[in-house]
């Protein structure tokens, strides 16, 4: 019988649902001992069996200055909000430039209907749904962004099908349709932005896009099936969740959790690494029930083939996008390259699940401006993060020797390999942000109400540790690192917390926050970060937005921005409750901002009918540069 309850199950429950807690997990008794804790507050850092450490600038800042002013910033912080609404600060607006159904071409015009959605025909046409990560290139003069869409609501896309669940072939084609990226080109008509509908650089990817396979694992027999016997070429990406821009100007999609979309009709193969990546039993949409493709027990391979980065070039819309196994196969979060100060090209990774790895990609080559790419993200090494607890780390490498792991077995199942080499589990690491001003890189750990209660899903012990230091983690915390040397390709590195999410109106301890943390800035489970060019660190929250509880006074999912050197955190922007905000970028002269509004709830954007994500464009009404 079909389980309709996954399809409103959020992915951070999915996991739960394919690696359930144990029932004696003592879950009060931990979350009691936790709380009663206390430390934080004051400066006492140290509790649990690590130590949770601050950049000394988070401390020089009076709790007086935070809570009243916007000292470093340009905006007048704004307070929470409840409503189904967008709001920004005093003097800046925000449009809607594209929503969930909207065409891209000229055919797919009145395609969307508030009733039934969009059509399976026009299903490849139209912008897709549940927006995420997204980048902008300048092409030729031209402005384009490239942008995801993570998932798919089926209850709002198949209303008049059982459950939203699909039941039959063209079912499953509209959503597969309505997943994986959009590229189009968008102008500012002088009243905000606007899509370019029919633009000759306007192109859908989607689960049914042929993409090749790069790297050491394509052709390997991990990766060979029925219909690629060759394991060089692959349909779809999917769950694409973060996004990545290279430094020569292509676009990199992050594939998170493509495990939900595979099944079981028949018997499980076998193998650990179908359960450490959550893989196994029924698909969250019932694909497997309609395109074999995704039944594990006819097609023991498919997942084998999904969970990479892959890279698009937006200025070639006829080009196959590349899946690059060299870059591991994790629920990657985002892609966040960097150059080292050796001229090699770094990619920082984060895994989004409980008790998984934060990684690093070095390039063998290097790379100069206008030079060749050939080989930059298919020959390296992979790396995964060890905190210790006295703020220093190190990268540990991946490779036969320190894993007992062949290189193929290496990047399939990447999660076994840096649990083989010891390193730190963390709290769902989310986005990595690079400052484009210094030599330092940071990662939003979401939240984990697993840490401390029970171990990941390879068995790994999940206790408290230095960036990780709160048992039942509910509100998430940034760590950032500084690579030895200045340059991101180095071993070393030494790291803290830029700040810890917390309410200090219900807590005094260290579930209260950091100390850059106050009454005006609360918010729980960062997740999307990127820096603008002017060096300050734009965070948006996918959180718990019941506004009650531990949760009281943070209302809606909402964007900060966060002065990497004073700690100051001030809120710029809320969304509609039951939104999470994800994806960040700007237009090419740095006025305007896109920001996507995932999973709204109520009737937002359109206040009657279904509610849309979308992208939002804010901007300063004065002309001012805001990026
Ligand atoms: Fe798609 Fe971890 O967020
Ligand atoms: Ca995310
Ligand atoms: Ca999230």
């Amino acid at each position: 019988m079909t389980d309709t309850s996954l399809i409103d199950m959020s992915w951070d429950e999915f996991d739960e649902h394919r690696d359930p807690r144990p029932a004696d997990n003592q879950f009060d008794a931990v979350v009691s001992r936790a709380i009663s804790r206390r430390g934080l507050l004051g400066g006492a850092l140290a509790f649990g069996s690590g130590a949770a450490v601050f950049g000394t600038g988070l401390f020089s800042t009076t709790t007086a200055s935070r809570a009243a002013g916007h000292g470093a910033f340009a905006f007048e912080p704004i307070g929470i909000a409840t409503d189904h609404q967008i709001h920004v600060p005093a003097g800046y607006r925000a449009k809607v430039l594209v929503r969930w159904g909207d065409p891209l071409w000229s055919e797919a015009q009145g395609a969307y209907s508030p009733e039934t959605g969009v059509p399976v025909a026009m299903s490849d046409k139209v912008f897709g749904e549940n927006t995420d990560g997204m980048e902008l290139f300048e092409i030729d003069g031209k402005e384009v962004i490239a942008v995801n869409s993570e998932y798919v609501n089926p209850k709002i896309n198949l209303p008049a099908a059982s459950e939203g669940m699909p039941q039959n072939a063209d079912e499953v084609l509209l959503l597969k349709n309505l997943q994986g990226v959009t590229v189009m080109e968008v102008a500012d008509n002088g009243d905000g932005y606007q899509v370019v509908i029919d633009s000759p650089l306007n192109r859908r990817i989607t689960h049914e896009t042929e993409m090749t396979l790069a790297g050491p694992l394509a052709g390997h027999d991990l990766v060979k099936t029925k219909a690629d016997p060759a394991g060089m070429t692959v349909k779809g990406t999917m769950n694409n969740c973060g996004s990545g821009k290279t430094l020569w100007g292509t676009y990199l999609t992050c594939e998170e959790n493509f495990n939900g979309y595979f099944g079981a009709t028949g018997e499980m193969p076998a193998g650990e690494g179908y359960s450490r990546y959550g893989i196994g039993g029924e698909g969250r949409y019932a694909y497997e029930k309609f395109d074999p493709r995704y039944d594990i027990s006819n097609e023991p391979n498919e997942p084998h083939r999904h969970g990479f980065i892959t890279e698009i070039d937006p200025a070639d819309p006829a080009s196959t996008p590349v899946k690059r196994t060299a870059l591991g196969r994790i629920k990657h979060e985002n892609a966040e390259m960097v150059q080292a100060s050796d001229g090699r090209v770094v990619v920082y990774m984060g895994d989004d699940e409980r008790g998984e790895y934060l990684y690093k990609y070095v390039s063998n080559g290097t790379w100069t401006e206008g030079g060749a790419t050939e080989g930059l993200l298919d020959d390296g090494t992979l790396y995964a993060a060890r905190f210790n607890d006295d703020q220093t780390g190190e990268w540990l490498a991946l490779t036969p020797e320190t894993t007992g792991m062949d290189a193929a077995e290496i990047l399939c199942f990447t999660r076994m390999a840096a649990s083989a080499v010891g390193a730190t589990t963390m709290d769902r690491p989310e986005w990595v942000a690079a400052n484009p001003l210094k030599p330092e890189a940071y990662c939003a750990l979401t939240n984990n109400k697993n840490r401390g209660v029970k171990p990941n899903a390879g068995g790994d012990d999940t206790a408290v540790n230095g960036p990780n230091p709160r048992e039942t983690n509910n509100y998430g915390q940034i760590v950032r690192w500084t690579p030895a040397g200045g340059n991101h390709a180095a071993d070393a590195f030494d790291w803290d917390l830029y700040v810890m999410a917390g309410n200090p109106t219900v807590y005094d301890n260290q579930y209260a926050g950091s100390a850059n943390i106050n009454e005006g800035n609360m918010f729980n489970s960062p997740d999307g970060m990127a820096f603008s060019s002017d060096g300050m660190l734009w965070i948006q929250t996918d959180g718990d937005d019941d506004n009650d509880g531990e949760f009281a006074g943070m209302g809606n999912n909402q964007m900060l921005v966060g002065d990497p050197e004073t700690g100051e955190i001030a809120r710029f922007m809320t969304v509609p409750n039951g939104a999470e905000v994800t994806g960040l970028c700007w237009s090419a002269d740095k006025k305007v901002a896109f920001v996507g509004v995932q999973h709204p709830g109520g009737a937002w954007p359109d206040g009657t009918g279904k509610p849309r994500s979308a992208i939002v464009a804010v901007w300063r009404e004065d002309g001012v540069a805001i990026g």
